[in-house]
């Protein structure tokens, strides 16, 4: 236990003088002080008196005013006050009160010691890390990113250059790359910067519309050129006139659709369907795909003409992975955003957050990046993201670095808890004070499964964390064979990769 939980002060609050007794017999063999107060007014006239303890954990139902309501009163005393609240009764309600006036968490009764003591350490945990995180420096200012690109990366100053080249002409770009690394927003740029900004900019997802649409969604259609077709309809090609247009998903598109496109290139001039009369329309074009288009070049399912009339310059996206400096830089620039939206209140990162996020491979690269962070922001707790805020697939990068981190042992399980992470939701932690087995006993697999099932009590994912902890052991005994670890583990190789790499 760090010194910071054992001087730490819990203030009780419950009608009930038992419950009162029994928890501050807990609490204070673990070396915290405790504070007593016998109904919820006396509990938060004690907070608003000051100094405000480090922890209070609230009974729901009391006489007089009931904890929900104390709770109110003394987030508005002091919004950084950690609660934990106790309630006999595990309604949905009583949660999601509990939870929407900034609980912790809150605790079912009768109450399990080492669960009230596992969520108390959680707790000044959270406490101990945002205390830490106090002085962090963001990387950028969002100000000063008004493009909506952010990256200092060699790479990426590369596509910023060609940004910038481009968007004197009307020279036709083709951007490559995987899903969410920003081809949108990089069409946008160059849009925005060319002498066609006071003109629309069209995004048209060919994979988004059926092929036989698409013709009438580009080209429009006359009245009474298929069935449904009820109206003349003007088609993007005419509505972007003078403008951009974004063709989305290029590698999605019809052959048919690929030979007018080719024509609106070449000649600048499209048909409506059903229509005989020929139309100028003066636009750009930016197409993106995140295919292989020379490889469909080659297989025939992209004209190999219109390949080399959009390919006039290329700029590829590089996947968030092969950047990961850029990381911090758009993880600030999120959390900027959302406080400025008022979506959040988070403003700073832990340093094991931010390694978390660094570390995670982002298949999903950008976006699934940005979605991350919202989803993390909107339930972290205080003003910084820490790393049980993550979502576990993300935490479980972290899981096995701070396992192995030597220093985070110093023999008790007690003291490995104060350096694992997130205590109520992180997968790698052995935060329950666990009596160790009796020095020099053996024990049978029985009574050590049993032990691990106890030391493992108050784990929510107890399959996943201890298949986490077999892996690592057996790739360990194995000596880093691979191939050996996986035939004991009973996986494939290939399967054994996929975890290891996600661990
Ligand atoms: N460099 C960046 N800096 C800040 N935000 C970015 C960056 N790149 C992408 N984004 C954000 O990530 C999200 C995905 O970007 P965008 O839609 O441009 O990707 P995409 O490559 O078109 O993806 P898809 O192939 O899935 O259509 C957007 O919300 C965008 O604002
Ligand atoms: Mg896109």
């Amino acid at each position: 236990m760090s010194d910071l939980a054992k001087s730490a002060t819990i203030l009780v609050i419950d009608d009930d003088a038992e419950i009162r007794y029994s928890l501050s017999r807990v609490l204070s063999s673990r070396g915290y002080q405790v504070v007593e107060a016998p109904s919820g007014e006396q509990g938060v006239a004690l907070v608003k008196k000051g100094p405000p303890p480090d922890l209070v954990l609230l009974d729901v139902r009391m006489s007089g005013i009931g904890g929900i309501e104390a709770l109110q009163l003394i987030r508005a005393a002091n919004p950084r006050q950690l609660v934990i609240l106790m309630t006999a009764f595990g309604t949905a309600q009583t949660a999601i009160e509990a939870m929407k006036y900034g609980a912790f968490d809150y605790i079912m009764k009768p109450f399990d010691p080492q669960k009230v003591l596992a969520l108390t350490e959680a707790a000044l945990k959270t406490r101990a890390d945002l205390h830490a995180v106090s002085d962090y420096k963001p990387t950028i200012n969002a100000d000063d990113y008004r493009e909506g690109i952010v990256g200092s990366s060699s790479v990426m100053q590369d596509v910023f250059k060609t940004i910038g080249q481009v968007t004197a002409s009307d020279v036709t770009v083709m951007i490559t790359g995987e899903s969410g690394t920003g081809k949108e927003l990089v069409a946008r740029s160059i849009w925005k910067h060319s002498h066609r900004a006071g003109k629309p900019f069209i995004a048209v997802n060919c994979a988004a519309i059926p092929d036989n649409l698409i013709e009438s969604e580009l080209f429009g259609h006359e009245k009474g050129s298929f069935t449904g077709a009820t109206g003349q309809r003007l088609g993007k090609f005419e509505l972007c006139d003078g403008g951009t247009i974004f063709l989305d998903e290029i590698g999605d598109m019809a052959l048919a659709t690929q030979t007018k496109i080719l024509r609106v290139l070449q000649a600048g001039e499209i048909q409506r369907v059903g229509g005989t009369e020929t139309i100028k329309v003066d636009v750009r074009v930016i197409a993106a795909t995140n295919k292989d288009l020379e490889e469909m070049v080659k297989a025939k399912t992209f004209r190999e003409d219109l390949y080399y009339r959009l390919n006039v310059v290329r700029i590829k996206m590089p996947p968030l992975r092969d950047r990961t400096d850029d990381i911090p830089q758009i993880v600030d620039f999120c959390l900027q955003n959302l406080f400025k939206q008022k979506k959040a209140r988070v403003s700073k990162v832990s340093p094991e957050a931010m390694s978390a996020l660094t570390r995670h491979p982002w298949p999903g690269n950008v976006r699934e990046l940005e979605n991350v962070i919202y989803r993390s922001a909107v339930i972290a707790q205080g003003d910084a993201l820490l790393v049980k805020d993550l979502p576990a697939e993300i935490r479980s990068a972290m899981a096995g670095i701070s396992e192995g981190n030597p220093a985070a042992s110093d023999g008790s399980m007690g003291a490995r808890a104060d350096h694992a992470n997130g205590a109520t939701t992180a997968p790698a932690r052995l935060e329950v004070p666990v009596p160790p087995p009796p020095a020099g006993a053996t024990l049978n697999l029985d009574e050590a499964l049993d032990f691990v099932y106890q030391a493992l009590s108050s784990e929510e994912r107890l399959l996943q964390r201890i298949e986490h902890e077999m892996i690592l052991r057996t790739v360990k005994a194995e000596g880093n064979d691979v191939a050996k670890a996986a035939k004991r583990l009973g996986f494939t190789k290939a399967a054994l990769q996929k975890l290891l790499k996600t661990k």
